[in-house]
């Protein structure tokens, strides 16, 4: 496996002190562009906010309390948002958060190799988020990602489950074994 994707985490600590270059910037969202979309529609759009503007304060506001505290000291908020209707056809798109989240992953994998941190929440007040930008009807705010330069912080011991319990054998249910297992 890539390193790239067992390096990237989801720390709690920014580095308060140091702004994003907009060339990163673009590299990161240039990364979500790249994700696959079901029908190539690009269903995803993400509401950039720098700190030290309204629209920045207005996304840390609508955060749970818990987030706020660490969030507070990234220097871009990113609200992604998924749009449930095909751009060409006008259809209902039920991909759409199966490929906004695709493109938020690829998101959070380019920050990492770009040395920054970006951390996706899902602890924020949607109908006040929906509200607060006018989002149309057919659109979903999904995450708010905070984005910065990691701070100091020795991220804590993260495991995943065992394959047996999110990869099924050709039948549901019935547990992959990992070879270490077998
Ligand atoms: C859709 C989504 C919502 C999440 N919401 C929150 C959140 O509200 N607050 C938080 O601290 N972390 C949140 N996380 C981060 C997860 O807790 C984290 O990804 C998970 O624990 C795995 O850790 P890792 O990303 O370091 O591998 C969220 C992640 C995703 C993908």
């Amino acid at each position: 496996m890539h390193p790239l994707f067992k390096e990237r985490y989801s720390g709690y600590s920014f580095d308060k002190n140091k702004t994003v270059p907009f060339s990163l910037l673009k590299d990161v969202l240039n990364a979500a562009r790249w994700a696959p979309s079901c029908y190539g529609d690009e269903p995803w759009r993400y509401i950039v906010c720098h700190r030290g503007y309204k629209a920045y304060d207005k996304v840390l506001s609508l955060l749970v309390k818990p987030n706020q505290k660490w969030a507070k000291d990234a220097p871009i908020l990113i609200v992604s948002v998924a749009n449930y209707i095909f751009d060409k056809t006008k259809k209902h798109n039920r991909w759409a958060g199966h490929d906004t989240g695709a493109s938020a992953a690829y998101l959070c994998l380019q920050a990492t190799a770009s040395g920054l941190m970006a951390h996706q929440m899902g602890g924020f007040n949607g109908p006040d988020l929906i509200l607060h930008f006018g989002l149309p009807d057919e659109c979903i705010p999904m995450a708010v990602i905070a984005l910065g330069y990691p701070g100091k912080e020795t991220p804590s011991k993260r495991a995943r489950k065992p394959f047996s319990h999110n990869f099924y054998d050709g039948a549901w249910g019935k547990g992959l074994k990992d070879e270490k297992e077998k």
